[in-house]
């Protein structure tokens, strides 16, 4: 993998602790996001998206800490950044939040605060970050309202976060957390608690803004039906590792992990709408996060388990093609193979 990245993690793991027991809650993930692009982290509920993307702004809740591995950013000076040695309440971990990555929260409703303008919540990230008065501030706000598709934003200003329908509240949230023009956005679910025209709506102007400004983008999502419209690369996680990662096109035209391949097939296609193809649910469910076992995450939902094999050790990172890789004993069984043959 190339060097030019904005942002890469690496062997992160995230631990929980419970009464005097700790437990890894994600681990050993791997991520590199390149200046510019869009990289999507997906997977089912629970499965630790939302705890990585907020171990790289260090606002891990209480009894929830990184014990390893390195979050790697360029900041705006060109220098490289360790997130994870940073104090989570220092000087330099604040200036890097909203101002070099931003960030959209999954619950749209307790993003802002309810007894102030909107105005007033996106004006407050501009004075924490920004050398403007009181009159630019204001007038940078309209400009980024009207920017993300909100018609009247000198009215909307001043108006309050519950007067907005869901898929405004959004548009402002996205306002909020581009204010300060990051390299970086993080978007958590961004279009999960809206209705399906809406969802559309928020994606495009998400690729439109992201393709306007250059901005990179760490979109996470539990639903693979989108990537394809939004994301260059993609990364799939399952109980707090990631199975498989590459670039968008070997992803959705050449899965490789039975969990990727469950996915891909639990998805409508446009083109089946009306016909009679029938999705299939990938049988059984998540199991609880403390109750990782020691081989394949997925082993126990998989229809391709082998005893003794997927059970025992987590698979090795096999190299599929350039830059995708894929974690799964049957891959990298077919990989030696292949590599046996060449070499005969
Ligand atoms: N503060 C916490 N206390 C207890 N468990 C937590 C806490 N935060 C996260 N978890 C556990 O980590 C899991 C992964 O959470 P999360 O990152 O929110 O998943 P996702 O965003 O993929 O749905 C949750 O299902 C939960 O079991
Ligand atoms: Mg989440």
């Amino acid at each position: 993998m190339s060097d030019d990245y904005l942002l890469k993690v690496e062997d992160l793991t995230i631990s929980l602790d419970v009464d005097n027991a700790s437990f890894s809650i994600v681990e050993g993930v791997n991520l590199t996001i390149k200046a510019g692009r869009v990289f999507a982290l997906v997977g089912e509920s629970g499965s630790g998206k939302t705890i990585v993307s907020l171990s790289i702004l260090r606002l891990l809740g209480k009894g929830v800490s990184i014990t390893g591995g390195k979050i790697l950013f360029k900041d705006d000076q060109a220098q490289t950044i360790d997130i994870v040695k940073l104090n989570s309440k220092g000087k330099p971990i604040q200036a890097i939040r909203a101002a070099q990555i931003g960030m959209i929260f999954q619950e749209p409703m307790s993003s802002f605060s309810p007894v102030h303008t909107i105005g007033n919540q996106i004006e407050e990230v501009i004075h924490l970050h920004l050398d403007l008065d009181k009159k630019q501030a204001r007038q940078k706000c309209i400009e980024m309202l009207g920017k993300v598709g909100i018609v009247n934003p000198e009215r909307a200003i001043d108006q309050y976060p519950f007067e907005f329908s869901g898929g405004m509240r959004q548009r402002a949230m996205i306002a909020r957390a581009m204010i300060c023009n990051p390299k970086l956005l993080i978007a958590d679910e961004p279009t999960t608690a809206l209705d399906v025209t809406i969802q559309a709506q928020i994606l495009k102007l998400m690729k439109d803004l992201q393709n306007e400004l250059n901005m990179a983008n760490l979109f996470i999502s539990h639903n693979i039906g989108v990537i394809a419209q939004i994301a260059d690369d993609v990364a799939i996680m399952y109980m707090g590792k990631i199975v498989e990662q590459g670039p968008v096109r070997d992803i959705l035209r050449n899965p490789r992990h039975p969990y990727t391949k469950g996915l891909l097939r639990a998805i409508p296609h446009l083109a089946d709408i009306g016909r009679s193809r029938r999705l299939e649910p990938i049988a059984g469910s998540v199991p609880n996060l403390y109750e990782r076992p020691n081989g394949c995450p997925f082993a126990a939902r998989c229809s391709e388990f082998i005893e003794n094999i997927c059970d025992r050790d987590f698979p090795k990172s096999t190299e599929i093609a350039t830059d995708h890789t894929v974690f799964c004993h049957h891959v990298e069984r077919d990989q030696n193979q292949q590599n046996l043959v060449v070499n005969i």
